[in-house]
């Protein structure tokens, strides 16, 4: 008889904190809980490149309700594990949202300054409701007042890569999420 077999951990993986098979199964409820909210009203979501990518793409398959989406890029971070600049936005958007029902999707809530940013960035733009949703939530590492609608999972405050999340533009294919080993951390050759 055939068993499901996780994918092993990535070599340069110190812990696995979320399996493959947990992102599944949570996006799944995720998806049903943001269905629900909205029934057969449209959302225009908005994702967050490139964090949010992978979930974008696999959470909104879980979503029945009517779906619009574009993309804003923000950016804080240069090849570093801590943010070294206030968020800035690359790439704005090109759909409306005025009247729209917005969902916002990160793949993390770490200090809540990109969230925020782009949550109030949107706001002026008289939105008929506007919501969040974030794959990861660093609840101990928050610097200003945010909080998401719609969270996947809570995680400690580690550094960490995979399902979309990066070090320095690497590692964001990686279908679990893990801790990077201490060594991989701004080697020089990356710089
Ligand atoms: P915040 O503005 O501090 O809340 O950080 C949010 C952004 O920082 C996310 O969109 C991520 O791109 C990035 N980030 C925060 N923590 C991590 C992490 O542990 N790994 C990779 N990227 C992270
Ligand atoms: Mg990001």
């Amino acid at each position: 008889m055939t068993r499901a077999v996780e994918i092993p951990a990535h070599k340069d993986l110190e812990e696995i904190l979320v399996t493959e098979t947990q992102i599944g199964r949570r996006l799944r409820r995720l998806g049903r809980e943001i269905s629900e909210t909205y029934g057969e009203e449209e959302i225009t979501v908005i994702a967050i490149i490139n964090g949010a990518l992978l979930f974008t793409a696999d959470l909104l398959r879980q979503v029945t309700s009517p779906v619009r989406v574009d993309c804003i890029r923000v950016s804080s971070y240069r090849n570093e594990t801590r943010p070294v600049t206030e968020p800035e936005v690359f790439s704005s958007l090109t759909i409306d949202v005025e009247n729209r029902n917005v969902l916002l999707i990160d793949d993390i809530l770490d200090t809540g300054r990109t969230l925020s940013m782009v949550f109030r960035l949107i706001k002026t733009r008289n939105p008929a409701s506007l919501r969040t949703c974030v794959l990861l939530d660093k609840k101990g590492r928050r610097e200003v007042d945010c909080e998401a609608d719609f969270v996947g999972f809570t995680i400690p405050d580690r550094f960490v890569v995979g399902y979309g999340l990066d070090f320095a533009e690497r590692y964001r294919n990686l279908p679990c999420i893990g801790v990077l080993k201490p060594e991989l951390q701004n080697p020089p050759e990356w710089a």
